[in-house]
């Protein structure tokens, strides 16, 4: 049997409820540590935690925005679990897909109360905590490919990303004194919920598969296909005792992104992306009202026989 990376630590996993930070629980708690779940979807968090097993992990919702939430999960933690060994701030959001003139300054807010303002808190409550304690701790952040360069994520993300990178990199100097490392991990297009959505369609999805090969297609690795456990891995070789001499760093996980590549062409997403919002929102709204109409219309024809205006046989 391999070795157990994470034997005897307690961790939490900000925006554990799915994509990369489920994959992180699921992938900690296979390297023997117990994980807080926490994130803002409920139902979900506690659907992880079910298949996880409720004696190795727990769920505890927290919406990253607020100051006092961030502070009661890392307490809740301690009560529960009796130290705090690893936290994973890893809940982000993706934002509006704008440019800088057309941007949209309360969703710019929004994304970064979340990505950055949150990430901070975390950092601030779990390194308080560590310090109080005189734990030796690790903090991971998830920031992006999009932290160090433009042109592969919308303005504000871009921007959330490169802001999340200077948090881990001061804080790391300055928690480093006490011992605790502070790092992240920055993953290319990974396909989960937030990169196989488009943002203001909210029922569409994007083919797993066609978002994998999109972003092996781009990578010069070859047969490289990112999947959430790849940065979950790279998020625990920072969480682990395997990275103690590392503080401040940042992990790309990218499969050998060309430097000079550029894959959001923003210039064709203004376009593109509104004519697909009008177009599938055009097309729902179609849809539903000529189902409004036939469904009860279907309805009404098999409960009640036509002519005599009376229930049917089945009735
Ligand atoms: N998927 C990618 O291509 C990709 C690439 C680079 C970086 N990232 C980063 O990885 C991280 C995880 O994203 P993912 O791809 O797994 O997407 P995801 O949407 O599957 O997971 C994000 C999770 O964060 C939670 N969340 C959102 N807002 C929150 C809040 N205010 N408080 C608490 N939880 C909140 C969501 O409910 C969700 O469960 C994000 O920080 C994202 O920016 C993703």
């Amino acid at each position: 049997m391999s070795k157990r990376r994470l034997e005897g630590k307690v961790a939490i996993i900000t925006g554990a409820a799915s994509g990369i930070g489920e994959a992180a629980a699921r992938l900690f708690v296979e390297n023997g540590a117990v994980v807080v779940v926490v994130d803002v979807q409920d139902e979900l968090g506690e659907k992880v935690v079910a298949s996880i097993g409720p004696e190795r992990a727990c769920y505890k919702h927290c919406d990253v925005r607020d100051e006092k939430q961030v502070e009661e999960t890392v307490a809740y933690a301690l009560e529960k679990y009796g130290t705090l060994d690893i936290v994973y701030s890893n809940a982000g959001i993706i934002g509006s897909y704008k440019g800088i003139l057309d941007l949209d300054m309360a969703s710019f807010d929004n994304l970064i109360a979340v990505n950055v303002a949150g990430g901070a808190a975390v950092i601030k409550h779990a390194g308080r905590a560590m310090v109080a304690r005189n734990i030796r701790g690790s903090i991971v952040c998830t920031a992006s490919t999009a932290a160090t360069r433009t042109g592969l994520a919308a303005h504000a993300y871009t921007v959330s990303k490169h802001a999340l990178l200077g948090v881990v990199r001061s804080a790391s100097r300055e928690l480093g004194m006490y011992g605790i490392r502070v790092n992240c991990v920055s993953p290319l297009g990974v396909a989960t919920g937030m990169s196989c959505t488009i943002p203001g369609i909210k029922r569409f999805r994007l083919d797993t598969e066609f978002v994998e090969t999109q972003m092996a297609a781009v990578s010069n690795l070859k047969g490289m296909v990112l999947k959430p456990k790849d940065i979950a891995e790279g998020a625990m070789f920072l969480a682990s005792d395997e990275s103690s001499c590392i503080n401040g760093h940042n992990l790309i996980v990218d499969g050998g992104f060309p430097e000079t590549s550029n894959i959001y062409p923003i210039e064709i997403a203004k376009t593109i992306i509104p004519l697909l919002q009008w177009s599938f929102n055009k097309c729902i709204s179609t849809c539903s009202s000529v189902l409004s109409i036939l469904v009860p219309s279907y309805m009404y024809s098999i409960l009640f026989d036509q002519n005599k205006k009376v229930p049917a046989k089945a009735f």
